[in-house]
């Protein structure tokens, strides 16, 4: 029985990506926390987030990452802001070993422009609220991260394998 492999960072770091290659290369199943609330809820993050607000979004994920303390063999590939809520923080330690995906501004600005998608980017000055939440999360990511990767400007396959390397 192998420990889970947690993906953590900003969003347009990578996590689903790396994700499904690691699970492709390590052959364990994939979990990703936004597609598991999205099948549950029957529609998309951003009418989550339009119809019912944030607040309402973190308590599913919460809730979500609670029920995966019972998994084994996974690559979970989680919302960029599963590590706000010191709890979640100390669940996603109990859950396996968390490797945070670190990639520079101007790589996630480019991953995440034109994206409509990720509701809290719904604005025209996205590049100053990305630096503003950028800043405000590092230290939960560093704080939850048992294995940091610095993925700007590397291909998939090659974070896929640094991580593999480290485990
Ligand atoms: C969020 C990141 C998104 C999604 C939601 C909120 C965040 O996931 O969970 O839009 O607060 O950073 P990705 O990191 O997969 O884009």
């Amino acid at each position: 029985m192998e420990e889970n492999i947690l993906l953590v960072g900003f969003m347009g770091s990578g996590k689903s990506v790396v994700g499904k290659e690691l699970s492709k290369i390590l052959n364990r199943d994939f979990i990703d926390t936004d597609t598991e609330i999205e099948k549950e809820e029957k529609r998309s993050i951003k009418d989550i987030f339009n119809n019912d607000g944030e607040d309402y979004f973190r308590n599913l994920e919460s809730k979500l990452l609670e029920t995966l303390v019972d998994k084994n063999n996974c690559i979970i590939s989680t919302g960029g802001g599963i590590v706000l809520r010191e709890n979640n923080r100390e669940l996603l330690k109990k859950i396996g070993k968390v490797i945070f995906l670190h990639a520079d501004v101007e790589h996630i600005l480019n991953n995440v422009k034109n994206d409509d998608t990720r509701p809290l980017l719904q604005t025209e000055d996205y590049a100053t609220k990305v630096s503003e939440m950028l800043e405000s999360r590092e230290d939960k990511y560093l704080s939850s991260a048992d294995i940091i990767i610095q993925t700007s400007g590397k291909d998939v396959e090659s974070i896929a394998e640094e991580i593999i390397t480290l485990l």
